[in-house]
């Protein structure tokens, strides 16, 4: 089989889990469909791909991804508009991001074939478990990592990339309140931080962990040699907004380039709103709070879409933001970017690929 050639086996489930599912209460990431795609890397090519039952993977304790952390992953989400068809949300960008992050990973492309065809086949395979319930959606997770059984460093010579998917309900919508980080660094210049790959997320673990015991939902990272400058909050790019103008700290080798920051960058331009994309320095925000002329402050990424920010801690000192009910610009867009991903209303920039 060439890259050209791919064809997808399909072996389906004797008898679905879905009937035993509740779909109206999900937790998130824990309830897993019924199929899942596993192509397989070997002698320089993609050798095999099928879309099997979801079950555990077979591994050898010496895989070299459990030691030395080479695999990355990407999360969209599919959802179902008032007709019942599934409806995926910029499923191009996760790809082309996969590629990216396999680049600076040493791991080879994954073909479009495997990453869109297998989205389509899976989806179409279990069309029944993506939840029609308001807020609800199904969480597709494509994966790969290095698959030799090997002691040593250096990039594997084999791969698996896997998708499996699962039906989640709305992610936690209670505002959140978090700390601007200045001890602990999550990426680092020439690092891999704008890659997304298990290390960044590890590293995260513990700074996340000894605040969460504090009361702080999540951290705002921020530059690993000055601490000055603002880089994400947790596990999603962050943006602000002063009167008509909206902040953002721009992509580089350190932030995540996420797909969600940058459909809210394209609405608050198609808007009229002056979209700055640059260096965010932690003072000019403080500077801001402390004369009460921060409007507003959120996180941006698939899970939860927006999550509006309350309140931020810097150097012993808690700021308030004014309340979500008076926050003009988010909620606007968290309602229109619903809307598009449901299938309410246009899709101007062809975002919504159809299955
Ligand atoms: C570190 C990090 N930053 C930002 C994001 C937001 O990216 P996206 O909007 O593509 O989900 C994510 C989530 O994928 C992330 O893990």
């Amino acid at each position: 089989m060439t890259i050209d050639t791919i064809q997808i086996d399909v072996q389906p489930v004797e008898k679905s889990k879905l009937e035993d599912a509740d779909l109206a209460n999900l937790p998130f990431g824990k309830v897993f469909s019924d199929h899942m795609l596993v192509a397989e890397y070997k002698e320089g090519q993609w050798a095999s791909c099928k879309i099997v039952p979801y079950t555990n993977l077979n591994l050898s304790p010496a895989l070299c991804t459990l030691h030395y952390g080479q695999t990355i992953f990407e999360g969209l989400k599919a959802y179902k508009n008032d007709k019942g068809e599934a409806l995926v949300f910029r499923p191009y960008d996760n790809y082309q991001r996969m590629l990216k992050s396999a680049e600076r990973m040493c791991m080879p492309a994954v073909p479009e074939e495997i990453f869109i065809g297998g989205i389509r086949q899976l989806l179409t395979l279990d069309h029944g478990w993506i939840p029609t319930h308001q807020g609800a959606s199904l969480y597709i997770r494509p994966f790969m990592f290095g698959a030799d059984e090997f002691i040593g460093i250096r990039p594997s010579d084999t791969y698996k990339f896997i998708i499996f998917t699962c039906p989640v309900g709305a992610y936690y919508t209670e505002p959140v309140n978090v700390k601007i980080e200045t001890e602990y660094t999550r990426a680092f210049p020439g690092g891999i931080g704008s890659a997304k790959t298990a290390g960044n997320y590890a590293a995260s673990l513990y700074p996340a962990r000894i605040n969460q015991e504090k009361g702080y939902h999540q951290l705002i990272w921020t530059d690993g040699i000055e601490h000055k400058y603002i880089e994400e909050a947790g596990t999603m790019n962050i943006m602000f907004r002063k009167g008509n103008q909206i902040f953002t700290p721009n992509p580089s080798d350190t932030i995540l380039n996420g797909i969600t920051r940058r459909s809210v960058v394209q609405l608050a331009k198609d808007w009229g709103y002056d979209v700055q994309e640059r260096p965010v320095e932690v003072q000019e925000v403080i500077d801001l709070l402390k004369k009460n002329e921060l409007d507003e402050a959120f996180g941006a990424g698939t899970a939860a879409t927006i999550a509006h920010i309350i309140r931020i801690h810097h150097k012993g000192v808690d700021y308030e933001l004014p309340p979500v009910s008076q926050r003009t610009f988010s909620n606007k867009v968290l309602k229109t970017l619903d809307d598009i991903k449901y299938g309410r209303i246009a899709d101007p920039h062809g975002w919504i690929m159809h299955i």
